[in-house]
């Protein structure tokens, strides 16, 4: 699969996550596996560059190829100067949010609120994709609701726009993160368009993804809540499909050394005190179904240092480790309710479960 010049590892995509998939999160899920790790997304106000938050999302030193940064506004001219701003540090992709559903962006008609304005969605593009000379993608939902599902004109409008690649979501703004995605809006794109299509929505094991691409016909998939503590998930996907046999689960002392290398990687990129903040919620997600993590997770989440935080993983792992080699996971239901919330939490709880455990 290629992106303009770039030519994938493979068709495994990591789903932009805000708050979750920073660059830490995304060499993690490259490492172990993905071939493309889409940025958080970025404000395209050029009043908001300046931040402290904004820069910590420009930043892509030492991050493996290619580097795709989600751009997300309403405004044609302020997205093509966020496209600009963002090539010029770094980006080699520039993806398009029209399918985030939280408030706060919808109520700047931008995100997945673009739906309902098609001629501005085409003016957007065409914006975007002349301020740049690198390839520019687009990630939308299937329509603003139900009554008004118009992925195929969207697509349409891609097309004559100069998008390179759709990465499409199968539900609508209304749906929120609510039922299951649906695939058949994704295979109709599929089929009317020339574009490769990333199939996005509820893919949480190798055969779900195999299922989605057999069924859609789609280029890729995209993995989002289902890779939160378990980057290793792109490996197992790549495996399944390459091979069609499951990789054993991980070892237990693997696991370790990876989610010790994230913590450590988050406190270099945040600083000690918001690193430990921010590593809580990883820890949740990686800790999340193993035996004994509940009561783990409650007093790991008092912890104020690295020092506190490290020991406290370390001593976790070796009692896991003391019990099984290889990680096991409880069933889904009894890994159901989940504290860990990524940012935007308030927005819509459920946009932060882990996917698999939505699907239970
Ligand atoms: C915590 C969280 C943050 C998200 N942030 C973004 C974002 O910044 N841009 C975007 O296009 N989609 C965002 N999404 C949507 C995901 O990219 C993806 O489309 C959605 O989660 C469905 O995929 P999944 O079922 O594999 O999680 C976010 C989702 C979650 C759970």
């Amino acid at each position: 699969m290629q992106i303009g010049n770039h030519v994938l590892r493979n068709n495994l995509f990591v789903a932009p996550m805000a708050g979750v998939t920073d660059r830490p999160f995304r060499q993690l899920c490259k490492r172990l596996g993905a071939g493309v790790a889409v940025s958080e997304m970025v404000a395209s106000n050029s009043l908001l560059w300046g931040s402290e938050k904004t820069r910590r999302r420009a930043n892509h030193e030492g991050e493996v190829d290619p580097i795709s940064v989600q751009i997300a506004g309403a405004d044609p001219q302020m997205m093509g100067d966020a496209a600009r701003f963002n090539v010029d540090h770094g980006a080699q992709i520039i993806d398009i949010n029209m399918g985030c559903p939280a408030k706060k962006v919808c109520n700047t008609h931008a995100g997945s609120a673009l739906l309902r304005d098609e001629v501005l969605v085409g003016r957007i593009l065409e914006a975007v994709v002349q301020a740049v000379p690198v390839p520019v993608t687009l990630k939308f939902r299937t329509g603003w609701d139900k009554e008004s599902r118009n992925a195929l004109t969207i697509t349409r409008i891609a097309e004559q726009s100069g998008i390179r690649l759709l990465s499409l979501h199968g539900r609508t703004r209304a749906c929120g993160y609510s039922g299951h995605a649906e695939y058949d809006t994704i295979r109709e794109v599929k089929r009317a368009t020339h574009l490769p299509v990333v199939a996005n929505g509820d893919i949480c094991s190798p055969q779900d993804a195999r299922h989605v691409l057999q069924y859609t016909g789609a280029d890729g998939v995209m993995i989002g809540r289902a890779a939160q503590g378990r980057p290793w998930i792109f490996r197992e996907i790549a495996h399944f499909l390459d091979t069609g046999e499951e990789l054993p689960p991980p070892l237990v002392t693997e696991i370790h050394q990876v989610l010790v290398e994230h913590l450590h990687a988050l406190y270099d990129f945040y600083g000690r005190d918001t690193g430990v903040r921010i590593a809580r919620k990883h820890i949740s997600w990686y800790t999340k179904g193993l035996a004994n993590s509940a009561s783990f997770r409650h007093m790991m989440n008092r912890l104020e240092s690295c020092e506190q935080q490290l020991a406290a993983v370390d001593a976790f792992f070796l009692q896991v480790g003391q019990q099984a080699l290889r990680l096991q996971y409880a069933s889904e239901d009894s890994t159901s309710k989940d504290g860990a919330s990524g940012e935007g939490a308030s927005e819509d709880a459920l946009a932060h479960a882990p996917a698999r455990a939505l699907a239970a």
